[in-house]
């Protein structure tokens, strides 16, 4: 059986190798927000890489961007009371650590996290911050705020940002083999193997509800104040409510 080094006395980010440790169960380590918060910044880069290169779509294109930028709000407040795992105190580590880390899974020896591993630490705030960078010159491009360079700047930090999640996703794949677990899952069910006490006791599921009701909600408002017919920036709103029209 192996332990790997622990980084913190009063909260070990590590734990014995997967499927070795006759304590290890399943436990819950995502809470609920930070799932929620995941699986709805997948859905909004997904739909704004999509619709980024269509004046038609461009009021969706805003509508997502801006959801992220709310669920980037929301992930650093939660990053700083939210559950042990969701912490960046538990898993934004310093370059050292991010070495080690990758030096393990060089020498065919993974460290175990129960968290984050520091290596994907990093492409998580790499992604956070440039889900802020692009929103806010994107933002900028929107409005006629400065010029060309932040068009430029937009379009550019968001290839960066596709380049990291293929990064980002390719990590997650070699991660679940290499610690033969399904780590997508786990950021679906929330549940990974552990030590019982090294599990959370609330997925905070009512923070959740609200977190998703916020996104819905400003998706309802976005959609109903969309403008009702002129510019290709409105095409698609009142497309829609031509068809709500026709259906009454
Ligand atoms: C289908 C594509 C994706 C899959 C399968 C995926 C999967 C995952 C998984 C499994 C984790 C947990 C990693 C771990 O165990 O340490 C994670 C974390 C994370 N991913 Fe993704 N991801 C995807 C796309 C994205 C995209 C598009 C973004 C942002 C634009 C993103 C941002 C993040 C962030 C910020 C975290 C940290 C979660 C937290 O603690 O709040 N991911 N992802
Ligand atoms: C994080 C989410 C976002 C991503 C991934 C993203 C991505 C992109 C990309 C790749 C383009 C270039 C399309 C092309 O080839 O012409 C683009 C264009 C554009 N985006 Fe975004 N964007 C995001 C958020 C936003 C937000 C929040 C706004 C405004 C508030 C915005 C406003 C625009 C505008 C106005 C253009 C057109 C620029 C032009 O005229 O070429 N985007 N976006």
């Amino acid at each position: 059986m192996k332990t790997t080094s622990v980084s913190r006395a009063d909260a070990p980010a590590t734990a014995p190798e997967t499927g070795a440790d006759p304590q290890a169960r399943r436990i819950l380590v995502w809470d609920a927000p930070v799932r929620v918060f995941h699986w709805l910044m997948v859905l909004s880069f997904a739909g704004a890489y999509l619709t980024a290169e269509s004046e038609r779509w461009r009021l969706v294109h805003v509508s997502l961007g801006y959801t992220m930028a709310g669920l980037v709000v929301f992930r650093i407040l939660w990053g700083v009371v939210g559950t042990r795992y969701a912490r960046f105190s538990d898993f934004v580590r310093g370059p050292g650590a991010v070495m080690r880390y990758l030096g393990s899974l060089l020498r065919g020896r993974p460290e175990h996290h129960t968290g984050h591993n520091p290596a994907g630490a990093l492409a998580i705030v790499a992604l956070l911050a440039l889900t802020a960078l692009v929103t806010a010159a994107g933002w900028a491009t929107y409005n006629e705020i400065g010029g060309e360079w932040l068009e430029d700047l937009h379009e550019g930090a968001a290839s960066l940002m596709l380049a990291i999640v293929g990064v980002h996703v390719a990590a997650v794949v070699v991660s679940s083999r290499l610690h033969r677990e399904n780590l997508v899952r786990a950021m679906i069910t929330g549940r990974k193997q552990g030590r019982p006490q090294e599990g959370i006791r609330s997925a905070w599921r009512s923070v959740a509800a609200l977190l998703l009701a916020a996104v819905l909600g400003f998706w309802w408002l976005q959609w109903q104040g969309a403008p009702d017919a002129g510019d290709g920036a409105a095409t698609v709103s009142s497309q829609v409510a031509a068809g709500r029209h026709d259906g009454h």
